[in-house]
């Protein structure tokens, strides 16, 4: 289904007349209400067909959106209700699409929203228009010109708070693709008078107020300028400040735009400083002061404020006082100087500082130029948007005014000409025939102006270049002789004697009857202003500055380049520039936005009749839509036209197939229109009454409403039968669910059904064939039993009759045997007679006792003596030679292993031998003493340097010596004593000093005890009556006990041939001097650990505690 679009138009929920070409009864009236209507109801755009008239709204409308934006985007121009946007949007368009260069003119008096209307269509421009960073940057410098360009260029008036006072053109440059590239402003005469002079209530251009408000302390410092306006005298007191303009911010917004513009901070610098010296120039005073040759002369009151500017712009002071004293005049190579009076002065300083400053602001146009320059060379598509000075008149007109009020009168016959001619053209290339409308042609208000002979401005420069005395009034003379008869100059003087007794015009003034009303101008000034002269001193002066701005201002002052041409008057330059321009406009498509201005005030929905009508007619406006309608009030290309009527005929609805020119041909005869009424162009329909328009709409409203409800009541049905079918359908699919599911369930239900039956069977089944195949499992077991059992027995029997047999074949073999041995005994019996048995007896046993010798060899255990190993008995008659063999085998090895052994390893054993007979078994501690070698000697005596003497004492040798613990006979204490054997003595000596302290002769000792336990304590008994036995038996405790006691018995042995006693008890008795006192073994505490305790329990006991 095709998209259903929503067309609308300009003539939906319209307000009054969106069109003034549709308004009827067309008179002023009328229009005036439409406008005010619409205005009421804050519609601030009419149309007069492509031609926008805006009325200032002095508010801020929230109608220029981005969505307000978005939705004029792409439209065409009467889709939406009237709107500075649409043109905008059908401009650029066909500046796009159709390659056609445009441009906006936009006119009306001062205050009406030129400016602001310019703005808005070069910020909708610049939203629409192709996007990027580099492209925004190119849009962003062309919209940042605009508030520096107002700062220099705006001030406020009596009619405006932001009056533009120059012109301006500016072309924006598109690419074939319609993103911006660049632009090139034009500017047009500054207001340049304003910069000495204001009149009362209005103000100096706008940017002095903003340096003094916005500028930081520290940057006014520098500019040498003071916040106070009352300190300047170019500054108009009585308004400095206006409503709702905050000048401070706007110096930063200045600022900021001169940055994005691209002004590098030396040239904002440099710029401030002009309008500082500007500023400062106008607070130069001048004083008379007569020189002695009665000639008058001026002098500065206070050079205060003129070093200050000369510090400023960097010119010598004395070069400056001078020039404003001092003028040079040049003629034929010849150089007069004259002294300047006063007034001389004051004019100078005057002429200076308008020069200054109109030619800065003419360099800060070249400047943005310079900034916003297209930089490819490929060709362009130009938007051009004129915002000029608008038409106005004062109190006081002067020279300005009717350069302006000029300008104003070039644009309303560019107006007048060029829509009379795209009208007439339209009409030609549609082939419509075209009657001509009367219409107020303003061509000879501007001839009065510019004619080259008699024009107001050629006589102006006439006279300017006349030679003699020229003075306005010699100026006024000439216009009233040469322009008294044109009907639109009138003077007091003239030779027409219409105005003689005219009191409104004053003798200095000439009147013309401009397009916008008739103005009065002040003639004083005219001839100064048009030649714009300054003192070549004072431009001279200025080309001295060592500041770079200042001097490139003033290209003149280079003496090397002097001209004495005079320059074109400033009247004739702006001529050419306007006529440039006009013939730059005539070249472009040109789009018309008519500003109206509503009141006087400056106030937002005061809507001043007399004055809206005042501007509706001089700007012919009224014209202009019957212009429009005189051939046809409205048309329409052929398409949108048929799409828009299209309903009101059965043959075109709801599609025409064919031409659309065919279309709207049988629609208009449908519709029975009068033939009268309308016209067929090529490509459009043109109708000439808006009454039939209306009619059209009429019926076009009570068409759509008759559709809607046809619409209405299709959807409606619609709407049911789709419930309907819908709901039948969905029964259906209920229906068809639930049969489904009812049949589903049944089936099931058959299913388990036959599943269950089929498993009893297939369970009947599958049993019987389980018996069947058990029974038959059976049989096979049965029959496989029975032959097994079958073939046993068969094999049983078989195996009995093979060993029966067997048996019997053996049998035969024995009684065979016997029977042959039988046979060989009684053959042979006689040979071997009673003996051969005992022979046969004797020769087993031999050969047996051979066997058993020869196996012993082999059988023989190792040489170890403890080794206990010895084979088995063979033979039990062998079973003594076993044992005495087993005997003799150890013996021998006994021997062989004591062969092995030296003297001394003898020595050791026999000593050894002796103490296994004397205390194995008998003594504890002797088990323990086994695995250690007897060393006799513990104590090297010899080697120790402290026991020489002993060692000199005893010259036997040594058999031991050891550290003994002597027990005291008192007390039971022991003492550590040296105990040395010898082979006659034994000796008992002092540990520490090597003193013998006892010697005994071993024929003295008779006895030794000791204990059966685990001890080392002994006593050694003297024979009674010996010499050493004066104090009695030694006790004494060894830890080589076991030692000690064998080798005094050995040696004892050796040197007596007596066997020493030696006692092994727990209890025995020893002499101690008079008394027997018995030593007495008990199992003693382990108190003091393994070391046995002897203590003296009385006379007659001493107890030794064994742990
Ligand atoms: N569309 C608008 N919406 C709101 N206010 C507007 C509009 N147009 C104009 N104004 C108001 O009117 C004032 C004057 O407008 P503008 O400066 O555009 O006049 P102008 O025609 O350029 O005058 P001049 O010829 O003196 O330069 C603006 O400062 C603004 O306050
Ligand atoms: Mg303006």
């Amino acid at each position: 289904m095709a998209k259903m679009e929503v067309k609308t138009s300009l003539l939906d929920n319209m307000i009054g007349v969106g069109d003034m070409v549709l308004l009827e009864p067309l008179d002023e009236d009328s229009f005036i209400n439409n406008l005010k209507k619409r205005y009421d109801h804050n519609e601030v755009y009419t149309y007069i067909g492509s031609v926008v008239i805006s009325i200032n709204p002095y508010r801020s409308l929230p109608i220029y959106t981005p969505e307000k934006v978005e939705e004029y985007r792409n439209r065409n121009f009467y889709e939406l209700s009237p709107h500075i946007f649409a043109l905008s949007d059908e401009a650029y368009r066909s500046l796009r699409d159709q390659d056609k260069d445009q441009c906006i003119l936009i006119t009306g008096e001062s205050g009406a929203g030129k400016t602001e209307a310019s703005k808005l269509v070069m910020s909708y421009v610049a939203a629409v228009c192709g996007k990027g960073a580099e492209v925004n940057q190119v849009k962003e410098q062309l919209l940042q010109s605009n508030p520096v360009l107002e700062a220099f260029g705006n001030a406020k008036t009596v009619r405006n708070d932001n009056s533009s006072r120059f012109g301006k053109y500016m072309d924006i440059e598109f690419d074939f693709k319609g993103d911006p590239l660049g632009g090139v402003i034009s500017n047009y005469l500054l207001e340049k008078s304003r910069v000495v002079k204001q009149p009362r209530g209005e103000r100096n251009f706008h940017i002095f107020y903003q340096i003094l408000s916005g500028a930081s302390e520290d940057f006014l410092c520098k500019l040498k300028l003071e916040r106070d306006f009352s300190r300047y005298n170019y500054l108009g007191l009585d308004s400095a400040k206006v409503n709702g303009v905050d000048d401070a911010a706007n110096f930063r917004t200045v600022r900021n735009a001169m940055q994005i513009v691209g002004f590098m901070d030396h040239e904002t610098q440099s710029v401030f400083e002009v309008v500082a010296a500007v500023l400062k120039l106008g607070n130069i005073e001048f004083k008379p002061e007569s020189r002695v040759n009665g000639l008058d002369e001026s002098k500065i009151k206070d050079k205060n404020e003129l070093k200050e500017i000369c510090e400023l712009t960097g010119i010598d002071q004395s070069v400056l006082e001078r020039a404003f004293s001092f003028r040079t005049v040049e003629a034929k190579q010849e150089k007069v100087s004259t002294t300047l009076n006063v007034a001389q002065a004051y004019y100078a300083r005057d002429a200076l500082a308008k020069n200054l400053y109109s030619r800065l602001f003419s360099w800060l146009v070249t400047r943005i130029n310079e900034s916003i320059k297209a930089q490819t060379k490929v060709r362009k598509k130009v938007m051009g948007v004129l915002d000029i000075y608008g038409f106005e008149i004062f109190e006081d007109n002067s020279f300005e005014q009717f350069i302006i009020n000029y300008c104003n009168e070039k644009l309303q016959q560019i107006f007048i000409e060029l829509t009379l001619k795209e009208e007439q053209e339209e009409y030609i290339r549609e082939g419509i025939e075209w009657t001509h409308i009367e219409y107020f042609n303003n061509a000879i208000i501007c001839d009065l102006i510019e004619n080259n002979q008699t024009g107001i401005l050629a006589m102006l420069d006439e006279e300017c270049l006349r030679p003699g005395t020229v003075t306005d009034d010699t100026f006024l003379e000439k216009l009233n002789q040469v322009c008294a008869t044109h009907q639109h100059f009138e003077s007091r003087m003239s030779k027409c004697s219409r105005f003689l007794n005219d009191t409104s015009l004053p003798h200095s003034c000439f009147r013309i009857q401009h397009y916008a009303g008739k103005v009065m101008y002040q003639v004083e000034g005219f001839v100064d202003k048009n030649n714009d002269l300054l003192y070549r001193d004072l431009s001279q002066a200025m080309w001295k500055a060592s500041h770079s701005l200042i001097k490139a201002l003033f290209p003149e002052g280079n003496p090397t380049k002097i001209n004495l041409k005079r320059p074109p008057t400033a009247g004739s330059q702006f001529k050419a520039s306007v006529a440039t321009l006009m013939k730059n406009l005539q070249t472009k498509n040109p789009n018309y936005i008519r500003c109206i201005k509503p009141n006087d005030k400056k106030a937002a929905h005061i809507f001043n009749d007399a004055l809206v009508c005042h501007q509706i007619r001089y700007l012919g406006l009224l014209e202009n839509v019957r212009v429009r309608r005189a051939g046809y009030a409205f048309r329409q290309a052929y398409e949108p036209c048929l799409e828009r009527y299209k309903m009101l005929c059965k043959q075109t609805w709801p599609h025409w197939r064919g031409p659309a020119r065919a279309g709207v041909e049988v629609l208009f005869n449908e519709l029975e229109i009068p033939e009268e009424e309308f016209s067929f162009g090529r490509s459009k329909i043109f109708i000439r009454n808006p009454r039939t328009l209306f009619k059209l709409e009429d019926l076009r409203k009570q068409r759509l409403e008759d559709l809607a409800t046809l619409i209405e009541k299709i959807y409606r049905g619609w709407k049911c039968r789709t419930r309907f079918l819908l709901m039948k359908k969905s029964q259906i699919v209920i229906a068809s669910w639930y049969r489904r599911y009812a049949q589903q369930k049944k089936y099931q239900k058959i299913k388990n059904s036959a599943v269950i039956v089929q498993s009893y069977i297939r369970g009947w089944k599958a049993r019987k064939l389980l018996r069947e195949l058990k029974h038959q499992k059976r049989c096979n077991e049965a029959a496989t039993i029975i032959a097994a059992y079958w073939h046993g027995t068969q094999a049983r029997r078989e195996l009995k009759r093979l060993k029966e047999e067997a048996r019997r074949k053996h049998a035969v073999a024995v009684i065979w045997a016997y029977w042959l041995g039988l046979k060989v005994r009684r053959e042979y019996r006689k040979f071997f007679r009673a003996n051969a048995g005992r022979k046969i007896y004797e020769f087993t046993l031999q050969r047996l006792m051979q066997k058993y010798f020869l196996e012993m060899k082999n059988k023989v255990p190792s040489l170890s003596p403890i080794d206990k190993n010895w084979p088995a008995r063979p033979y039990l008659f062998l079973d003594s030679t076993h044992k005495e063999l087993k005997r003799i085998f150890h013996l021998w090895r006994c021997k062989k292993y004591r062969d092995q052994f030296t003297d001394q390893q003898k020595l050791i054993y026999e000593e050894k031998l002796e103490a296994s007979e004397l205390f194995k078994d008998k003594k504890a501690l002797y088990p323990a003493s086994v695995g250690q070698p007897f060393q006799g000697a513990y104590l090297e005596i010899s080697k120790n340097p402290k026991y020489k003497k002993l060692k000199d004492a005893v010259d036997e040798k040594i058999i031991i010596a050891e550290v003994v613990n002597k027990i005291n006979r008192a007390n039971g204490k022991a003492t550590s004593r040296i105990f040395l054997l010898t082979k006659n003595n034994v000796l008992l000596a002092d540990q520490k000093s090597g003193n013998i302290k006892s010697e005994v002769p071993l024929g003295d000792v008779t006895k030794v005890s000791m204990s059966s336990q685990n001890d080392g304590f002994f006593a050694v008994h003297l024979k009674e009556g010996s010499g050493a036995a004066g104090k009695g038996d030694f006790l004494l405790s060894s830890d080589h006990l076991i030692e000690m006691a064998t080798k005094l018995y050995r040696t004892t042995l050796s040197q007596t041939k007596q066997k020493l006693n030696i006692e092994i008890s727990d209890e025995f008795l020893v002499q101690f001097r008079q008394d027997k006192v018995c030593v007495k073994f008990i199992q003693g505490s382990q108190k003091n650990g393994n070391i046995p305790t002897c203590k003296r329990k009385n006379n007659r006991l001493l107890e030794v505690a064994v742990p």
